[in-house]
């Protein structure tokens, strides 16, 4: 096998959310990939970084009140230990937002520009004159222009799926701050792609990438490609353009030499050569995990810049589909948008990299994550297959045989045909083919399981615990056991290493498939994995259903000021079929057993007969108020809501709060107002 040089990078996450089980689904592949290679002795550098620049970064920020580069640092940390707890193993876990990638950057840039491939000219775009800045598609809502559907983003409308420009859009509005976009010119820099179409049909099929995907990216090409624009206007949190005072690179510009960066930092950190890796002509490969999002990113506009700025294009590019959980995109309401964090709060990550790996291929499929199957296929392969063949013969060998495996093997014949898996299974984890290469293993460990339970070790050691044939027997077993576990040590490292001290042996590297363990002590056995429990599933459900789950710092800069779209319009009589009044909250009280309610006591003055009218109201604001902070304070609440009959009693009506799960906000009149005065 000629040893292989291999540079290894991740898409890069944005630094405005936490890690979720779908960012997850590629971050697994990749580092399955990079632990097999290493494993069989290639060099592997693997990278990643935060993706930390753009105008969400720099609204989140300002919204937590903090400077952007806090913001981006913090988050950093939270992703790079998220990777870690599902043992994805980067060599560095970098920023873009560093002098490195600065420097890059203004590298790749003054390269392009000496090529001839930057074009600039004036464009019209719309800006909010209230916040005064340009605005992405993104932050403009308004009403599509084609089918009149509400609250629609500035590119496509998600009713009738047509695309359009921004300025096309029926009374636009500012997500930011409300206000309506203005067109306004300003200046954009072009990287001049179509310059490069030639080059790209070759290379998109010269082997490069999974024939779906460069039959997508074919769409494109054959489609006639388009000048990208690469700046965006200050405000802006980025890389600012030289000599383009108030221009800054757009995010996708630097982004991608991020891994670039990474590495150069990583080379420092080690002595490593970076031109080796990056320069044109290299031997060396260069790898790249991405998700089918960001597809034309990398196998258009990436190498298109690589060439030009007289680097190396990617060997490869390896796809991954889109995670869907229970069969549907993740949602927050079922309960299914589930971080990285709350998962690794109740379960093993483990069990996800098995599950992952049994459902990947090399094409980029969407994966179902069904949590009914997940925990099956999980208790079935890992704790009924494959640990169970331990837990049969360890035993045995530690309380009668003093730890010790045979001299001889049983089944010679049975280990050596285990042993002449590893070239089929080591191809398809090459060809990234995990699935094929779990159902083999597992096809593996249902054979040693049929044969121990054939040869019954438990009957003979009844009869006569220290007989040769139950030592050569459980000996035979846990050398079965410990080749899967080579196999799988990809996929499963933290149950590998425990193995690894339960058998007293070195870190398992590929080539130790072609070995036997004789006349070798062993260690004390333990419980290496525990099954599945459902209350976990439904527990890690619960925690993604309230709010945003364990992340909820994080999940506050989570697109903070992109608000529940506004409701269909209605007519003013079906408005005034609302009767809110003006209350006083004359008392308010824990409510025993509730976790988020207060029962309060609303005074709406004198009612048509002359006496007091009170009512009775539970409300959902016991996170944000103590009772006795409301208690004579002035309220509004809707006095003809139907009373409903809730778990603790009967809720008359309900008062208004603004609220979006995170905080809440009590609705007030101002001072003086007299409870039971009409509010319209
Ligand atoms: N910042 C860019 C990538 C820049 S690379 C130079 C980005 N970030 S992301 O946070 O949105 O996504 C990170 C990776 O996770 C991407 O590869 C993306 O495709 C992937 N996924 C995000 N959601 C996913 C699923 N639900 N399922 C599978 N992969 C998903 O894109
Ligand atoms: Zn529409």
């Amino acid at each position: 096998m000629t040893p292989r040089d291999i540079l290894v990078t991740n898409a890069l996450p944005y630094a405005n959310g936490p890690i979720h089980l779908g960012h997850l689904l590629g971050y697994i592949q990749a580092d399955i990939w990079v632990r097999f290679l290493r494993m069989q002795g290639h060099t592997v550098h693997y990278v990643c970084a935060d993706d930390a620049h753009g105008t969400g970064i720099m609204l989140s920020a300002e919204k937590a009140g903090i400077t952007p580069e806090q913001l981006i640092e913090g988050v950093r940390v939270e992703h790079h230990r998220d990777f870690k707890d599902f043992l994805v193993d980067f060599d560095i876990y970098y920023s873009t937002h560093s002098e490195e990638n600065r420097e890059l950057s203004a590298y790749v840039y003054q390269r392009l520009q000496q090529a001839d491939a930057i074009a600039t000219r004036s464009i019209t775009q719309l800006f909010d004159p209230e916040r005064e800045l340009f605005l992405s598609d993104r932050f403009i809502k308004g009403q599509c222009p084609k089918c009149k559907a509400e609250n629609q983003y500035g590119d496509n409308c998600e009713v009738c799926a047509s695309t359009y420009a921004a300025t096309d859009l029926i009374n636009p509005r500012s997500t930011i701050s409300g206000a309506t976009p203005v067109p306004k010119d300003s200046v954009h820099y072009f990287f001049k792609l179509p310059q490069f179409t030639a080059m790209l049909k070759d290379w998109t099929r010269s082997g490069t990438l999974a024939p779906s995907v460069a039959n997508k990216l074919a769409e494109w090409l054959d489609g006639g490609l388009q000048e990208w624009d690469i700046s965006r206007d200050a405000p802006y949190f980025g890389f600012e353009i030289p000599d383009a005072p108030g221009k800054y690179f757009y995010v996708w510009l630097d982004a991608p030499i991020g891994y670039m960066a990474s590495f150069k930092k990583l080379c420092s950190e080690k002595g490593l050569d970076f031109g080796a890796y990056w320069n044109e002509g290299t031997t060396t490969e260069l790898w790249h995990f991405i998700g089918k999002d960001i597809i034309n990113f990398h196998a258009l506009f990436w190498p298109a810049m690589l060439t030009t700025a007289g680097f190396r294009k990617p060997t490869s590019i390896s796809v991954n589909g889109f995670l869907t959980v229970n069969g549907q995109k993740m949602s927050k309401s079922r309960g299914t948008f589930i971080m990285a964090a709350t998962y690794k709060e109740h379960l093993n990550p483990e069990y996800l990299r098995y599950y992952f790996a049994s459902k990947l291929g090399s094409n980029p499929d969407d994966l179902d994550l069904n949590l009914e199957d997940f925990t099956l296929r999980v208790n079935a392969d890992l704790v009924g297959k494959l640990v169970n063949i331990a837990s049969r013969c360890a035993g045995f060998i530690n309380r009668s045989f003093a730890n010790k495996l045979s001299p001889l093997v049983a089944e010679a014949d049975l280990i050596s045909n285990f042993q002449q898996h590893a070239n089929e299974i080591a191809e398809h984890y090459n060809n990234r083919e995990y699935g094929k290469a779990m159902r083999l293993i597992m096809k593996l460990a249902d054979d040693a399981n049929a044969w121990i339970a054939e040869k019954q070790p438990w009957v003979l050691a009844k009869a006569q615990p220290q007989s040769e044939a139950v030592q050569n027997i459980c000996s035979t077993g846990l050398n079965l056991f410990r080749l899967l576990v080579i196999y799988l040590k990809p996929v499963l490292p933290a149950l590998a290493a425990q193995v690894e001290t339960f058998l007293q042996v070195a870190p398992l590297r590929w080539q130790d498939s072609t070995t036997v363990l004789r006349d070798h002590t062993i260690g004390v056995f333990t419980p290496l994995m525990t099954r599945v429990d459902p209350d976990k599933i439904a527990a890690i459900m619960e925690a993604s259903k309230s709010s945003l789950g364990a992340s909820e710092e994080v999940a506050v800069i989570d697109s903070p000021l992109v608000r529940e779209p506004i409701a269909a319009e209605i007519e003013f009589p079906d408005f005034a079929k609302v009767d809110m009044r003006v209350v006083k909250i004359q008392h308010a009280e824990h409510v025993a057993g509730a976790d988020k309610l207060l029962k309060l006591t609303l005074d709406l003055g004198l009612g048509t007969d002359g006496k007091p009218v009170l009512r009775t109201v539970f409300s959902g604001i016991k996170s944000a108020y103590e009772p006795e902070q409301l208690i004579g304070q002035l309220a509004v609440m809707v006095a003809n809501l139907k009373a409903r009959k809730m778990k603790f009693g009967m809720s008359e009506g309900m008062i208004l709060a603004a609220g979006d799960g995170k905080e809440i906000f009590l609705m007030a009149p101002h001072a003086g107002a007299h409870p039971g005065t009409r509010v319209t």
